[in-house]
């Protein structure tokens, strides 16, 4: 039995407000001679601009025609030349990013051109054909569409709302999802989307808390049991075409997953209201590679005087592994300035990863490389983040300005840098020999590694001892992970997610008396803790205390209705107190949410061969055994049933399965004796 602990994952998903214009003054313009509209203005606003700004897109005016360009010429010349539009931050020639959009100095000059010589129309033989715009999906029809379960009312004005929207996604079995697709209903509404994976429904309850359609906040954090999916970016903006993972990089969505979906949405002027649909788009194959989200920070050096134009903070992080580096995440608010990811190779060399010289919380978005970039063991990445806390920031939303630390409003800062990397599991180039690692899962090595650099940024830190805890644990280094949980404890006492972590790990060094303990402290602290409920529940079962078992795995499933594991256990506990038709129940649901789990059908099948129906019991011992060909018992005892139905070849064949896979197995030999006997 698994135990169920788990990591915490922090996205902070921030606040912007203001969407502030560029005035510039403009330049003297340049005598010129033939630029026309269809020969040279419509390719570059085609090609840069006519994917937000058509009719129905994220932009507030369509500029397809000619006159609705000529209109706005002025103020066409003016934000690109400040490079306001097409709304691109990242510096050229520090990393190349898949679907970069940026106007060349060319581009810009003859856009000025073009209206210092009169913005003339030119001959319609020359405009090129317009673009199409598939209104809808993108990609195509999604495998599945879910909506959200109400609309939302989003007021006429105020500020922004961030809003998060819980959404159960109703798959039948275990899908593999590489693409995500969000249609908000209105483009102009939702600024951009960040969605969540919650695999333990704690975002159902944060909505059934918060009065109106979902729940509001600009960060959510969810604990998450496994790295994937959450160590994926998924991020939605309207006027770019959704991002597909490449192949063996889909993401895992098993049944009983909620999405969260978060959204910054801007009110227009009047009340709107949105049903967002999200597109799912599955993929066959199941992930063969895992990526891991580094995150570089330094929200607690954040504290910036009133008028500090230059505050600056940085990170590093020393690579223990190889990795391949596939995209970027960087994330300011407000005062954020010139924000640089990069990197010093063991070479010596400098790599940029990104830089961003006039951040603009509006245009945040993921970067997503070209090429994946390599960088090999001892790297050592890093990031500083510059702020302007002047009044000559326009971005300022305090006037005047006032003392700044790190926070999840938008008048506070933050500095984070997310890096997403694939950990090598074989050696680079040469490609001849697999690593001596390849058994550790690289991500732990790298959590580790991230949680130390935590540890040494801020000593005695909760969050660095907890998944330290449950890193070691995941390990099986007992001893670390029971110091880390109590380290953890001290920093925050009382924290249930801790308390569990270190139950799990009393258990697991022996100690099931201690471990209990623990659980029933953090079930004090959280009477609805599904984990913790789980966790003590088994380990009653295991002291064969059925009753007392019953009561927390019932609460698990109160909680989570569709917990495979629990009504598994629930079955063993039904079992154990001799009633089998319960217990024949409970695994039947098991095996409904979750048909492929061999134990299950091994345990099924047992309740089963003692009800006396034996055919069924049979088939259940054969799909276990086709699950998971190298259990011992389950052999034996279909060679047992095999053999009482008189099928004693078949019998035999199995008994010496099991004795070949545990030549131990006392009974299996036995067994495997008299079959021989009887066949005589
Ligand atoms: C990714 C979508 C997107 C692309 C691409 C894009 N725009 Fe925009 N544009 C917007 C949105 C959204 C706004 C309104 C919000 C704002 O002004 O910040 C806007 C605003 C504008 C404005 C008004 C600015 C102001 O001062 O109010 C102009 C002019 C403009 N865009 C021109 C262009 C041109 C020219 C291009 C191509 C070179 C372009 N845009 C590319 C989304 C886009």
């Amino acid at each position: 039995m698994i135990s169920r602990v788990g990591f915490i994952t922090v996205l902070f998903i921030c606040a912007c407000v203001i969407s502030i214009c560029l005035f510039l003054s403009s330049r003297p313009t340049r005598s010129a001679a033939a630029v026309t509209f269809n020969t040279d203005i419509a390719p570059i606003i085609f090609t840069n601009c006519a994917a937000c700004h058509h009719p129905g897109g994220s932009g507030p005016f369509s500029l397809l025609g000619y006159q609705d360009v000529k209109k706005r010429a002025k103020q066409i010349a003016l934000v690109t030349e400040s490079r306001y539009m097409p709304p691109w931050l990242p510096e050229p020639g520090y990393g190349q990013f898949a679907g970069a959009r940026r106007l060349s100095d060319e581009q810009i000059r003859v856009i000025q051109q073009w209206i210092a010589g009169g913005m003339l129309e030119g001959s319609p033989a020359d405009l090129p054909s317009l673009p199409e715009f598939k209104e809808g999906w993108q990609l195509g029809e999604p495998d599945l569409i879910v909506k959200m379960p109400q609309p939302y009312s989003l007021p006429a004005g105020g500020t922004d709302v961030f809003r998060n929207f819980v959404i159960p996604i109703p798959v039948p079995k275990t899908r593999y999802v590489r693409a995500i697709e969000i249609l908000p209903g209105n483009k102009k509404l939702v600024h951009h989307a960040n969605i969540l994976i919650d695999r333990t429904q704690a975002s159902r309850r944060s909505d059934e808390q918060d009065p109106g359609v979902g729940f509001s906040g600009m960060d959510v954090a969810i604990e998450s049991e496994r790295f994937d999916p959450d160590s994926h970016f998924l991020f939605w903006k309207p006027g770019t075409v959704p991002w597909a993972e490449p192949e063996g990089l889909a993401w895992r969505l098993d049944r009983g997953t909620d999405l969260v979906l978060n959204m910054h949405l801007q009110p227009s002027g009047k009340p709107e209201v949105i049903q967002a649909a999200v597109g799912l788009y599955y993929s066959d194959q199941p992930p063969t590679r895992y990526p891991m989200l580094l995150q570089l920070e330094r929200d607690g050096a954040i504290d910036i005087p009133p008028g500090k134009k230059d505050f600056v903070i940085t990170d590093d992080f020393t690579l223990p592994v190889d990795v391949d580096v596939l995209g970027v995440y960087p994330h300011a608010h407000y005062l954020g300035k010139e924000l640089e990811g990069f990197v010093k190779l063991p070479d010596g060399t400098k790599q940029w990863l990104i830089r961003i010289r006039n951040w603009d919380i509006n245009w945040q978005a993921v970067y997503r490389y070209e090429k994946p970039i390599f960088l090999p063991k001892g790297s050592v990445i890093s990031m500083r983040y510059s702020y302007d806390n002047s009044a000559d920031n326009p971005r300022n939303p305090s006037r005047p300005p006032k003392r700044v630390v790190a926070g999840n409003k938008s008048t506070d800062e933050m500095g984070h840098l997310w890096i997403q990397v694939l950990p090598r599991t074989q050696p680079g180039a040469t490609g001849a020999t697999v690593a001596t690692v390849a058994t550790t899962d690289l991500r732990i090595v790298l959590q580790k590694e991230l949680m130390q650099q935590r540890l040494r940024k801020y000593p005695s830190d909760f969050t660095a001892h907890f998944n330290l805890g449950a890193a070691e644990q995941s390990e099986g280094k007992i001893v670390e992970a029971i110091e880390h949980y109590r380290l953890a404890l001290r920093a925050k006492p009382g924290d249930v997610a801790a308390l569990n972590g270190l139950g799990v790990a009393l258990l697991n060094s022996g100690k099931p008396e201690e471990a209990i303990v623990y659980y029933r402290q953090a079930l004090s602290r959280k009477p609805d803790y599904a984990d913790a409920h789980y966790n003590l529940g088994n380990l009653l079962l295991a002291q064969n205390r059925p009753e007392e078992a019953i009561k927390h795995l019932r609460e698990v499933l109160r909680l989570q209705p569709e917990d495979a594991g629990a009504y598994n256990s629930l079955g063993s506990a039904f079992g154990m107190q001799g009633d089998s038709t319960q217990a024949a129940n409970y695994f039947e649901q098991s095996l409904r949410l979750d048909p492929d789990n061999a134990d299950v059908h091994s345990n099924l099948a047992q309740v089963l061969a003692t009800q006396g129906k034996l055919t069924q019991a049979i088939f259940h011992y054969e799909e276990s055994l086709r699950l998971d060909p190298d259990n011992a018992d389950a052999h034996n005892e279909l060679g047992v049933l095999l053999a009482n139905q008189g099928k004693l070849a078949q019998a035999l064949v199995h008994f010496e399965q099991a004795v070949r896979l545990n030549p131990a197995h006392a009974n299996a030999q036995e067994n495997l004796k008299r079959a021989r006997q009887r066949l005589k």
